[in-house]
């Protein structure tokens, strides 16, 4: 199977890239960002906390994550249920941020994400697809915008989801998670040594998806 691999911060622009290629070159586009978060939905609905390492040692085994595709979208069951629409508020984020630094939480999901690319060929988006996930994808992409742009395309995510937000507290998040989850020790957000980096900040979707799909060209695929 021919596996893509685009990693980066929050707001970069990835999942938008990973959505507009992996339908140009009919692969299937694999969120991990969303597979962490049910996993994080799990816990925060089981009362634990991102940092209780016994809790969520005993309480992991209990979360039977399936993810499945409905007309091509992505959609995250959680125990049989589907919680896809819960996943994308900004408390979700941050605690979903904490949870994957959780070493066991990490195992326990790369072996599903490890499968999901060995059954399809793939866009796998997510913080350690280059480095730790797929180390030997056919193409990385290492995505990235300034802070500032950032927080600028997740407030209008926000927005047009109807929730409310203020740029600089998004800004403040963003900023934040960037640290959680490019200092943790287990598998932190950096760019994999082979892994080309796209910086985003002056491009809009089409100029990306052009760039990206010129390099998987470059490659074959
Ligand atoms: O991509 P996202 O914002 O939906 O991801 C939510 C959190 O999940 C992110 O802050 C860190 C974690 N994550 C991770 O650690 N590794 C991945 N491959 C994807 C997400």
């Amino acid at each position: 199977m021919k596996n893509i691999a685009i990693d980066g911060p929050a707001g970069a622009g990835k999942s938008t890239l990973a959505v507009n290629l992996a339908r140009a070159l009919d692969y299937r586009y694999v969120d991990t960002g969303a597979i962490y978060r049910t996993i994080a939905w799990h816990f925060s609905m089981c009362g634990i906390g991102p940092r209780d390492k016994d809790n969520i040692h005993r309480f992991l085994g209990d979360a039977l994550i399936e993810v499945r595709y409905v007309d091509g979208a992505q959609r995250m069951l959680l125990n049989g249920r589907d919680v896809t629409d819960e996943l994308r508020t900004p408390e979700l984020s941050a605690f979903a941020s904490a949870v994957s630094a959780n070493g066991e939480v990490r195992s326990y999901l790369l072996q599903m994400q490890r499968t999901l690319a060995r059954r399809h060929n793939c866009v796998m988006d997510g913080r350690d697809i280059g480095t730790v996930v797929l180390p030997r994808a056919d193409l990385k992409l290492f995505v990235t915008a300034s802070p500032e742009v950032r927080a600028r395309r997740r407030l209008a995510e926000l927005q047009a989801r109807g929730q409310q937000a203020a740029l600089g507290q998004v800004l403040t998040d963003i900023r934040a998670r960037d640290e959680a989850d490019s200092t943790r020790k287990i598998a932190p957000l950096r760019q994999a040594e082979d892994a080309i980096l796209l910086d985003t900040s002056d491009m809009d979707a089409e100029g990306c998806l052009q760039a990206a799909l010129a390099l998987a060209r470059e490659r074959g695929l």
